[in-house]
């Protein structure tokens, strides 16, 4: 998808990791994957604004975050890289979520404000087409393949961002811990993880 048209309206996604995200979505979408599209840890909406132009109505669309920023790290994540981020950093409001979809004249998604360790089964659609995980952090990651994986419909993909980011060594760890035993493949371009089941 050629994202030119629009705006990034934050910098915590680069436009060739944007592009990588929406064509996996596109290749989903084309095989016709069943199941809802999630993004965990949706910040401001710079990636949720594209994922709702892409879909337009055609598939639920979850958005989780705390509204309250970066939880804390665990030692996973410790990198001499990357000490600027912080508990309580990236914090914005779901209402200023919310209305980011508004000004671009979209509709918004099913938004979950929670810490996602404190989501169950109810929050989380039964089959997941599409997963972007977005949470930074090792726990973030692992809680969100948790809640994906299982629920991953045949033909599904899950994008990670920050894979292999020296600032962010917890993402990589989490997946590599996580999917141990299981039958899945992995590609990457540009710091996004594509899983795909085996
Ligand atoms: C890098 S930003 C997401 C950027 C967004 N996906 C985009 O492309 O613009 C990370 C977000 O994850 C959220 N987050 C990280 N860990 C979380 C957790 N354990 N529970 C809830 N939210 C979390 C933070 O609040 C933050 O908004």
């Amino acid at each position: 998808m050629n994202t030119s048209k629009y705006p990034l309206i934050s910098d915590q996604i680069s436009r060739p990791a944007l592009e990588v995200v929406l064509t996996e979505l596109e290749a989903v979408l084309a095989r016709g994957t069943a199941g809802a599209i999630c993004e965990f840890g949706c910040y401001i909406g710079t990636t949720s604004l594209f994922i709702r132009r892409l879909i337009g109505d055609q598939k639920e669309f979850h958005a989780y975050d705390s509204f309250e920023g970066l939880p804390a790290k665990d030692a996973h994540d410790q990198s001499a890289a990357g000490i600027d981020f912080r508990a309580g950093e990236l914090a914005v409001s779901k209402k200023q979520f919310l209305e980011q979809f508004r000004k671009a004249n979209l509709r918004s998604p099913i938004t979950h404000k929670a810490w996602f360790d404190d989501l169950t089964a109810q929050d989380v659609p039964d089959k997941i087409a599409f997963a972007f995980l977005d949470g930074d952090f090792y726990g973030s990651i692992l809680t969100s393949l948790r809640l994906v994986w299982p629920r991953l419909s045949d033909g599904g993909s899950i994008a990670v961002d920050d894979y292999r980011r020296e600032t962010l060594p917890g993402v990589e760890r989490a997946i590599t811990d996580f999917m141990q035993g299981k039958a899945y493949r992995l590609r990457y371009a540009h710091n996004i993880a594509i899983i795909t089941k085996a």
